[in-house]
């Protein structure tokens, strides 16, 4: 089969586009021909081998992919060639499709049966690919977690990624109020039309400044910032968002794309009792909810481009740039 792949760590020029053994699948397995695939943002992380996580070699990148079953494991009860699926990417014993299992840059990937979700009618490939990963994550930290209200306050740093722009979405369909950031003003303004209520250049203003200019500074007795922060960049951002919660507020991480091990100042923690809440992942009825939702209309994934396998390598390079907005979705 055709596939996109690296035989080690390294940059996007170690990304090659060529032939690749066509997986074996087991007797519990399917062999999917896939129609769509979406990058996000582990993808840098792992060609660069900046995770502690091992990845098999040669590696093809991607995780999330919706297509159609080629072949049938002998075992597998309840599903016919030629169904339209849409998979749960982290695969019990094997880890998550992309990060330590052979990814779906790919004209065909391996899957186990029991991972399998049929696509409802009138959910294409691309916006079907577009969901576990990257809006899973966010619907489970903005719905689930955060449990965020109407009339909250929601600060969502980097609103421009896969993750960020469902945040805002989500946000926005609950009836918040939505301070977004992005690093250049072509994604402000994309994010202005997607509903944000205000946005900060992180490029040029300094947050903590602007989220003191709208609404106050914190005050121990009370008012002042914002009630939620979703912070999956980490870095030299976590003190500083710290800094934007009103007292009693949650600030939400999922990541740590600027770094994990971040500067802390528990005083904020304790003076204006924040807390501070992981979200991991997503639950597969999650997925099966955000598909519901896009085949009625309810929510629209955001792709901004869609190339083949010989655009991996420089889409890769779009999210390292910080280039990309939304999701990015290759079709083998
Ligand atoms: N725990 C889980 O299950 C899980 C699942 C999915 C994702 N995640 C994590 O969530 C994060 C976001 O994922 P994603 O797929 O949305 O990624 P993404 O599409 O690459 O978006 C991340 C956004 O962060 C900003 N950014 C990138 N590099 C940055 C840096 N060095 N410093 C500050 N901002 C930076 C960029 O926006 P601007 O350039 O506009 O600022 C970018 O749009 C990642 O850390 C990912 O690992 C975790």
């Amino acid at each position: 089969m055709k596939a996109a792949f690296y035989k080690n760590h390294g940059s996007t020029d170690d990304i090659t586009v060529g032939e690749f053994p066509t997986p074996d699948i087991a007797a519990d397995e399917v062999l999917i021909r896939v129609r769509a695939a979406s990058l996000n943002g582990f993808d840098p992380m792992i060609l660069q081998g900046t995770t502690e996580l091992k990845t098999p070699m040669p590696m093809i990148p991607l995780g999330d992919c919706a297509g159609e079953i080629a072949e049938l494991g002998s075992d597998v009860k309840g599903w016919s060639v030629g169904d339209r699926v849409c998979p749960y990417p982290y695969i019990p014993g094997e880890g998550m499709t992309g990060e330590t299992r052979l990814g779906v840059a790919a004209e065909y990937a391996r899957f186990p049966a029991s991972s399998l979700m049929p696509m409802p009618d009138g959910l294409s490939f691309e916006d079907a690919a577009s969901l576990p990963i990257a809006y899973g994550t966010a619907y489970r930290m903005m719905i689930e977690r955060a449990k965020v209200k109407e009339g909250e306050k929601v600060l969502i740093l980097g609103a421009t990624g896969g993750v960020g722009v469902c945040a805002l979405e989500l946000a926005k369909s609950k009836g918040c109020e939505v301070i977004a950031c992005g690093s250049s003003a072509w994604k402000l303004e994309m994010l202005k039309e997607l509903g944000a209520d205000h946005v900060i250049n992180t490029s040029e203003e300094d947050f903590v400044q602007k989220v003191r200019e709208l609404y106050g500074k914190p005050r121990m007795t009370g008012g002042g910032g914002v009630d939620v922060v979703i912070n999956y960049i980490g870095g030299d951002t976590w003190v500083k968002s710290l800094k934007c919660l009103t007292p009693g507020g949650r600030m939400l991480t999922c990541g740590a794309t600027a770094g994990f091990n971040p500067t802390e100042d528990i005083r904020y923690i304790w003076t204006y009792e924040l807390n501070v809440m992981g979200s991991n992942g997503w639950r597969p009825e999650d997925q099966v909810k955000l598909m519901e939702m896009v085949a009625k209309g309810e929510l629209k994934p955001y792709i901004h481009k869609t190339g083949g396998l010989e655009d991996v390598a420089s889409s890769i390079q779009k999210l390292i740039d910080r280039e990309a907005f939304g999701k990015i979705i290759i079709k083998p």
